[in-house]
Protein backbone atom coordinates (compact mmCIF):
# COMPACT_ATOMS: atom_id res chain seq x y z
CA UNK A 1 0.00 0.00 0.00
CA UNK A 2 1.19 3.24 -1.10
CA UNK A 3 2.06 6.58 1.61
CA UNK A 4 -0.86 8.09 -0.42
CA UNK A 5 -2.95 5.47 0.42
CA UNK A 6 -2.45 5.71 3.91
CA UNK A 7 -3.03 9.28 4.15
CA UNK A 8 -6.24 8.66 2.72
CA UNK A 9 -7.45 6.07 5.28
CA UNK A 10 -6.36 8.09 8.22
CA UNK A 11 -8.27 11.29 6.58
CA UNK A 12 -11.71 8.95 6.10
CA UNK A 13 -11.07 7.99 9.68
CA UNK A 14 -11.45 11.34 10.67
CA UNK A 15 -15.02 12.38 9.45
CA UNK A 16 -15.93 10.39 13.07
CA UNK A 17 -14.45 13.11 14.65
CA UNK A 18 -17.09 16.00 12.95
CA UNK A 19 -19.70 17.40 15.19
CA UNK A 20 -22.73 18.24 13.01
CA UNK A 21 -23.60 21.28 12.24
CA UNK A 22 -20.34 22.92 13.55
CA UNK A 23 -17.76 24.76 12.34
CA UNK A 24 -14.45 22.28 11.37
CA UNK A 25 -10.60 23.75 12.03
CA UNK A 26 -8.99 22.57 8.69
CA UNK A 27 -4.93 22.55 8.54
CA UNK A 28 -2.65 22.33 5.69
CA UNK A 29 -1.16 19.50 3.80
CA UNK A 30 -1.43 16.41 1.15
CA UNK A 31 -2.82 14.39 4.40
CA UNK A 32 -5.72 17.34 5.09
CA UNK A 33 -5.88 17.34 1.21
CA UNK A 34 -7.09 14.35 1.31
CA UNK A 35 -9.33 15.26 4.62
CA UNK A 36 -11.07 17.94 2.44
CA UNK A 37 -12.28 15.68 -0.24
CA UNK A 38 -13.79 13.09 2.23
CA UNK A 39 -15.16 16.43 4.22
CA UNK A 40 -16.95 17.94 0.71
CA UNK A 41 -19.32 13.87 1.16
CA UNK A 42 -20.84 16.06 4.47
CA UNK A 43 -20.23 19.49 3.43
CA UNK A 44 -24.39 19.46 3.69
CA UNK A 45 -23.87 18.53 7.60
CA UNK A 46 -21.57 21.35 9.08
CA UNK A 47 -21.56 25.07 8.73
CA UNK A 48 -18.21 25.39 7.20
CA UNK A 49 -14.57 25.52 7.84
CA UNK A 50 -11.43 28.22 9.76
CA UNK A 51 -8.99 27.24 7.52
CA UNK A 52 -4.83 27.17 8.12
CA UNK A 53 -3.68 28.29 5.13
CA UNK A 54 -4.31 29.61 1.62
CA UNK A 55 -4.18 26.52 0.16
CA UNK A 56 -6.70 24.84 2.41
CA UNK A 57 -9.30 27.61 1.86
CA UNK A 58 -8.97 27.68 -1.38
CA UNK A 59 -9.67 23.45 -1.65
CA UNK A 60 -12.80 23.87 0.17
CA UNK A 61 -14.34 26.98 -1.63
CA UNK A 62 -13.30 24.73 -4.18
CA UNK A 63 -15.90 21.59 -2.77
CA UNK A 64 -18.48 24.39 -1.98
CA UNK A 65 -17.88 24.55 1.69
CA UNK A 66 -17.84 27.93 3.26
CA UNK A 67 -14.66 29.03 4.79
CA UNK A 68 -15.20 31.70 7.89
CA UNK A 69 -11.98 34.10 8.81
CA UNK A 70 -10.37 32.97 12.34
CA UNK A 71 -11.90 35.95 13.84
CA UNK A 72 -15.45 35.06 13.48
CA UNK A 73 -15.41 32.24 15.71
CA UNK A 74 -14.44 31.94 19.73
CA UNK A 75 -14.29 28.13 19.63
CA UNK A 76 -13.93 25.39 17.47
CA UNK A 77 -15.18 21.47 18.44
CA UNK A 78 -12.37 20.19 16.35
CA UNK A 79 -9.15 21.15 14.48
CA UNK A 80 -7.76 18.40 12.05
CA UNK A 81 -4.44 18.28 10.80
CA UNK A 82 -1.61 16.53 9.61
CA UNK A 83 2.37 16.36 10.96
CA UNK A 84 5.49 15.46 10.30
CA UNK A 85 6.52 14.16 13.19
CA UNK A 86 4.51 12.51 16.43
CA UNK A 87 5.53 10.79 19.35
CA UNK A 88 3.15 8.38 21.34
CA UNK A 89 2.14 11.52 23.91
CA UNK A 90 0.59 13.67 20.84
CA UNK A 91 3.48 15.90 20.53
CA UNK A 92 4.44 17.45 17.09
CA UNK A 93 6.95 18.84 14.75
CA UNK A 94 4.90 20.66 11.88
CA UNK A 95 5.60 23.18 9.66
CA UNK A 96 7.10 21.10 6.46
CA UNK A 97 4.69 23.42 4.13
CA UNK A 98 5.18 25.97 5.95
CA UNK A 99 1.87 26.93 7.09
CA UNK A 100 2.78 26.33 10.95
CA UNK A 101 1.65 30.05 12.60
CA UNK A 102 -1.65 29.41 10.84
CA UNK A 103 -1.56 26.26 12.46
CA UNK A 104 -0.87 27.16 15.71
CA UNK A 105 -3.72 29.89 15.77
CA UNK A 106 -6.56 27.93 14.49
CA UNK A 107 -5.78 24.67 16.68
CA UNK A 108 -5.49 26.63 19.91
CA UNK A 109 -9.23 27.90 18.74
CA UNK A 110 -10.28 24.19 19.10
CA UNK A 111 -11.27 21.84 22.12
CA UNK A 112 -9.69 18.86 20.41
CA UNK A 113 -6.92 18.32 18.29
CA UNK A 114 -7.02 15.05 15.63
CA UNK A 115 -4.09 14.69 14.30
CA UNK A 116 -4.44 12.43 10.55
CA UNK A 117 -0.58 10.75 9.76
CA UNK A 118 0.85 7.66 8.02
CA UNK A 119 2.84 5.66 10.22
CA UNK A 120 5.72 7.68 8.62
CA UNK A 121 5.08 10.14 11.10
CA UNK A 122 5.83 8.28 14.41
CA UNK A 123 8.95 8.69 16.46
CA UNK A 124 9.75 8.27 19.87
CA UNK A 125 11.88 11.78 19.87
CA UNK A 126 11.05 14.69 17.64
CA UNK A 127 13.79 15.89 15.39
CA UNK A 128 14.59 12.35 14.58
CA UNK A 129 13.77 12.32 10.93
CA UNK A 130 12.41 15.83 10.36
CA UNK A 131 14.21 19.41 11.14
CA UNK A 132 12.41 21.46 13.12
CA UNK A 133 10.60 24.66 10.69
CA UNK A 134 11.03 27.91 12.88
CA UNK A 135 8.78 31.30 11.17
CA UNK A 136 11.15 34.11 11.20
CA UNK A 137 10.28 38.04 10.33
CA UNK A 138 12.83 38.34 7.86
CA UNK A 139 15.44 41.13 9.10
CA UNK A 140 15.92 39.05 12.29
CA UNK A 141 16.55 35.98 10.10
CA UNK A 142 20.63 35.48 10.77
CA UNK A 143 20.33 36.98 14.30
CA UNK A 144 17.37 34.13 15.15
CA UNK A 145 19.90 31.50 13.24
CA UNK A 146 22.80 32.32 15.39
CA UNK A 147 20.73 31.69 18.28
CA UNK A 148 19.33 28.69 17.06
CA UNK A 149 22.69 27.31 17.03
CA UNK A 150 23.40 28.16 20.75
CA UNK A 151 20.75 25.79 20.82
CA UNK A 152 22.49 23.11 19.28
CA UNK A 153 20.91 22.92 15.91
CA UNK A 154 21.73 23.68 12.57
CA UNK A 155 19.39 25.87 10.86
CA UNK A 156 19.07 26.12 7.47
CA UNK A 157 17.35 28.75 5.37
CA UNK A 158 14.52 27.35 3.16
CA UNK A 159 15.31 29.28 0.03
CA UNK A 160 12.50 30.91 -2.39
CA UNK A 161 9.77 29.96 0.12
CA UNK A 162 7.58 33.32 1.85
CA UNK A 163 5.01 32.08 3.92
CA UNK A 164 1.02 33.21 4.21
CA UNK A 165 2.13 36.11 6.58
CA UNK A 166 5.28 37.22 4.52
CA UNK A 167 8.05 35.51 6.66
CA UNK A 168 10.55 33.54 5.99
CA UNK A 169 11.22 29.83 7.43
CA UNK A 170 14.75 28.49 8.76
CA UNK A 171 14.84 24.55 9.43
CA UNK A 172 16.42 23.47 11.85
CA UNK A 173 18.14 20.37 11.45
CA UNK A 174 20.31 17.76 13.43
CA UNK A 175 17.99 18.81 16.44
CA UNK A 176 17.17 16.45 19.27
CA UNK A 177 14.30 17.24 21.44
CA UNK A 178 14.49 15.49 24.59
CA UNK A 179 11.63 17.85 25.99
CA UNK A 180 9.32 19.45 23.49
CA UNK A 181 7.30 22.03 25.71
CA UNK A 182 10.05 23.56 27.07
CA UNK A 183 11.73 23.87 24.19
CA UNK A 184 8.50 25.39 22.10
CA UNK A 185 8.92 28.07 24.54
CA UNK A 186 12.71 28.89 24.42
CA UNK A 187 12.65 29.03 20.85
CA UNK A 188 9.64 31.26 20.95
CA UNK A 189 11.29 33.56 23.12
CA UNK A 190 13.89 34.71 20.50
CA UNK A 191 13.24 38.28 19.34
CA UNK A 192 12.20 37.83 15.55
CA UNK A 193 10.45 34.28 15.71
CA UNK A 194 6.51 34.47 14.90
CA UNK A 195 6.48 30.53 16.05
CA UNK A 196 8.19 27.25 15.98
CA UNK A 197 6.83 24.22 14.78
CA UNK A 198 6.80 21.97 18.13
CA UNK A 199 3.34 21.78 18.70
CA UNK A 200 3.61 20.37 22.10
CA UNK A 201 1.32 23.23 24.51
CA UNK A 202 -1.18 22.62 21.89
CA UNK A 203 -0.64 18.78 21.07
CA UNK A 204 -2.86 16.33 19.23
CA UNK A 205 -5.83 15.04 21.99
CA UNK A 206 -6.22 12.28 18.83
CA UNK A 207 -4.16 9.96 16.68
CA UNK A 208 -5.34 8.83 13.70
CA UNK A 209 -2.41 6.57 11.77
CA UNK A 210 -3.50 5.09 8.60
CA UNK A 211 -2.03 1.63 8.37
CA UNK A 212 -2.88 -1.23 5.46
CA UNK A 213 -5.03 -2.82 8.04
CA UNK A 214 -7.23 0.01 8.19
CA UNK A 215 -7.02 3.18 10.53
CA UNK A 216 -5.43 2.84 13.95
CA UNK A 217 -6.80 5.18 16.87
CA UNK A 218 -4.72 6.67 19.60
CA UNK A 219 -6.67 8.41 21.88
C1 LIG B 1 2.12 22.06 7.02
C2 LIG B 1 2.11 20.96 8.01
C3 LIG B 1 1.62 19.63 7.56
O1 LIG B 1 0.60 19.20 8.41
C4 LIG B 1 2.76 18.66 7.61
O2 LIG B 1 3.83 19.18 6.85
C5 LIG B 1 2.35 17.29 7.07
O3 LIG B 1 2.14 17.39 5.69
P1 LIG B 1 1.70 16.17 4.81
O4 LIG B 1 0.32 15.81 5.22
O5 LIG B 1 1.77 16.70 3.41
O6 LIG B 1 2.67 15.04 5.04
O7 LIG B 1 2.47 21.11 9.15
O8 LIG B 1 2.70 23.21 7.54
Amino acid sequence: MTQQEMKKIAAKAALAFVTPDTIVGVGSGSTVNCFIDELASMKDKIKGAVAASKASEERLRSHGIEVFNANEVTELDVYIDGADEITPQGAMIKGGGAALTREKIVSALAKKFVCIVDGSKQVNVLGSTFPLPVEVIPMARSYVARELVKLGGSPEYREGVVTDNGNVILDVHHFEILEPLKMEHTINNIAGVVTNGIFAQRFANVTIVGTPKGAKIIE
